[in-house]
């Protein structure tokens, strides 16, 4: 029997060496050195791992998810340049580098963001073109990667800056900026293997409890480790005046928050349809993550 951690680095090396192949060099190099440079700098590709896991613990193949979790990892990686870059969150450090900006300079990096996102899209509509049953999960993932998903939260997160928010805003950024990713792993998994609207839905709401206790998580480790174990600079929300779960709850108040909205979606995970066994312990290793 194929042990957690076996079947984890064979996901790992699967999207590693797909992700290597959709993003071959080609002209203009320098632009690809900057977009691999960052997509190869090591993630712990989160997603991509949750996408594949779900698709197979729903009787899907990993491999007919494969172009949307590369797409995925493509445009999380963009938000994270772009993210990182003077004009938004202004770090130096990222994966345990030096940020796309700082290593290549700040045109280089702002057009590997844009080149990615587009590659992404590029990913998902030939996809789409040989299989049209997956025409939805491009819908999604444009709705899920954008205005009304993860750039519409990089928005309220930035023009929220030294800003007295309320909950409503702070769920508002958290849900956007981070869930809508997280969200679209859980759902495009279970839309690859199921038609069931249910099933898709339960897989969705999971996935969207698992965004926000991601970021609620990634703020908690922002005051709480060392940028040495965090790959990126500790204490980034506080310089930056952000609107962040320990900001507005104190730290006590957002471990507590983690805490019981961990409980819910461990229950959630215990009820999910399928073979749940690595996600469960999956979902269980995001969660006392410290990095
Ligand atoms: C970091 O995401 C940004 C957030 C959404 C909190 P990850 O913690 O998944 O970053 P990588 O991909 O492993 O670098
Ligand atoms: C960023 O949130 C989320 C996105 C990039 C969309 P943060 O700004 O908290 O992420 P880190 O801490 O820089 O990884
Ligand atoms: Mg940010
Ligand atoms: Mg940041
Ligand atoms: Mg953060």
């Amino acid at each position: 029997m194929t042990s957690f951690k076996q079947r984890h680095e064979a996901y790992i090396n699967q999207i590693e060496a797909a992700l290597d192949k959709y993003l071959e060099s080609r002209p203009p190099h320098g632009l690809y050195e900057a977009m691999r440079y960052s997509v190869f700098a090591g993630g712990k590709r989160i997603r991509p791992v949750l996408m594949l896991s779900v698709c197979e613990a729903l009787g899907g193949k990993a491999e007919d998810a494969m172009a949307f979790a590369c797409a995925l990892e493509m445009l999380h990686t963009a938000s994270l340049i772009h993210d990182d870059m003077p004009e938004i969150d202004n770090d130096e450090l990222r994966r345990g580098l030096p940020t796309c900006h700082k290593k290549f300079g700040q045109s280089r990096a702002l057009l590997a963001g844009d080149a990615l996102m587009n590659l992404a899209y590029e990913i998902i509509t030939s996809r789409i073109a040989e299989e049209p049953k997956y025409a939805k999960i491009g819908a999604l993932m444009s709705k899920w990667g954008g205005s009304e998903g993860m750039l519409a939260g990089q928005y309220t997160d930035v023009v929220s800056e030294g800003k007295k928010i309320d909950e409503e805003t702070l769920l508002y950024i958290h849900n956007n900026k981070t869930g809508g990713f997280i969200k679209a792993a859980m759902a495009v998994g279970a839309m690859v293997a199921t038609n069931s609207e249910d099933i898709i839905k339960r897989a969705e709401s999971v996935g969207e409890a698992i965004g926000l206790a991601f970021q609620i998580k990634d703020d908690i480790l922002d005051i709480t480790q060392t940028s040495d174990v965090l790959g990126k600079p500790a204490g980034s929300d506080e310089k930056n005046e952000k609107a962040t779960y320990v900001s507005f709850y104190g730290l006590e108040g957002a471990k507590e928050k983690y805490g019981e909205l961990c409980e819910k979606i461990r229950r959630d995970i215990s009820s999910f349809d399928g073979d749940n066994k690595f996600i469960s312990e999956y979902v269980e290793m995001l969660i006392n993550r410290n990095k």
